[in-house]
């Protein structure tokens, strides 16, 4: 039995992505529009989301906003809530990201990077979360990473966002599934976009936005609690993540010493 309502016709979806403007967020968007959802689109950057809404006026709505803005949020979720009547799904896609090594923690650096990812999603959730809890009705997935399984190099902050968003999203199903609500985690593993491009080593089982675009709508279809990809790399991790602390330790201090 899957652990989410799956999701079977997309032309009856209202989706919001936020973190639309480039990557992963920007694939699914245009994926889920040729599957005819309508889907608004969110991200500080109003040019791409623009460009979106006049390519398909019926089926995008642009709402620019910055994760960080409480005020942001409130009008976002007003204007939808206006003119759709509400979404049935929030997909939280936005985050930011930068290689982190112990000898390189700056403590403003970190915390504007988590403002962004865990405290802005949180407060995403906690915009829309009182009308869904209202109608008994509205799916939450949160992007977070393979990043969060375990402590892995480079990942020095942003790993923490993803493992808290990671246990975040388990405390919330527990919270909301009785209420009605679907809550998803969706962990990637390394996507070609802008935010990899920095990193400056080999990034195993790479993949294209497009290809974790459709694993995305997959695991939706499905209604799958958790959506990992490309799973031949995942499930590595996800084996790693279960040795003995002398053993996972060895094989991370491995992978460290080689990025
Ligand atoms: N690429 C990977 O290998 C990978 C792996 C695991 C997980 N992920 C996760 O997948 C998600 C998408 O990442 P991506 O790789 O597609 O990166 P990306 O292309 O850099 O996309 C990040 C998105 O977040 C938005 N964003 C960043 N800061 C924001 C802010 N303060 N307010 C609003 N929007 C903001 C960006 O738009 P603006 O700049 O216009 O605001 C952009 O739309 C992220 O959660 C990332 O952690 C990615």
């Amino acid at each position: 039995m899957s652990l989410n309502t799956p999701i079977s016709d997309w032309s009856s979806q209202r989706i919001w992505v936020v973190g639309a403007s480039s990557g992963i967020g920007l694939a699914l968007v245009q994926s889920l529009v040729t599957l005819g959802a309508r889907v608004a689109v969110s991200a500080r950057r109003a040019e791409p989301l623009q460009a979106l809404a006049s390519a398909s006026p019926q089926h995008v709505l642009a709402l620019p906003l910055n994760m960080t803005e409480n005020a942001d949020w409130d009008r976002a979720w007003a204007t939808l809530k206006a003119t759709w009547q509400g979404v049935d799904w929030v997909v939280f896609c936005a985050a930011d990201y930068t290689p982190v090594r112990a000898w390189e923690l700056d403590r403003d650096r970190a915390a504007k990077l988590i403002d962004v990812n865990l405290t802005g999603t949180l407060r995403g959730v906690a915009t829309v979360l009182p009308d869904f809890l209202a109608k008994g009705q509205g799916g939450i997935a949160l992007v977070a990473s393979v990043a969060g399984y375990m402590g892995l190099p480079k990942s020095l902050v942003y790993g923490p966002t993803k493992a808290a968003l990671i246990n975040f999203a388990e405390s919330l199903y527990l919270d909301v599934k009785p209420k009605g609500l679907d809550v998803c985690i969706i962990n990637p593993g390394f996507v070609a976009t802008p935010l990899t491009a920095q990193n400056d080593f080999e990034m195993p089982a790479l993949m294209t936005p497009e290809a974790a675009a459709a694993e995305i709508i997959q695991g939706l279809e499905r209604g799958d609690y958790e959506i990992h990809f490309p799973k031949r790399f995942t499930r590595v991790l996800r084996l790693i993540r279960r040795l003995p602390d002398r053993l996972r330790l060895a094989v991370l201090a491995r992978i460290a010493k080689n990025s």
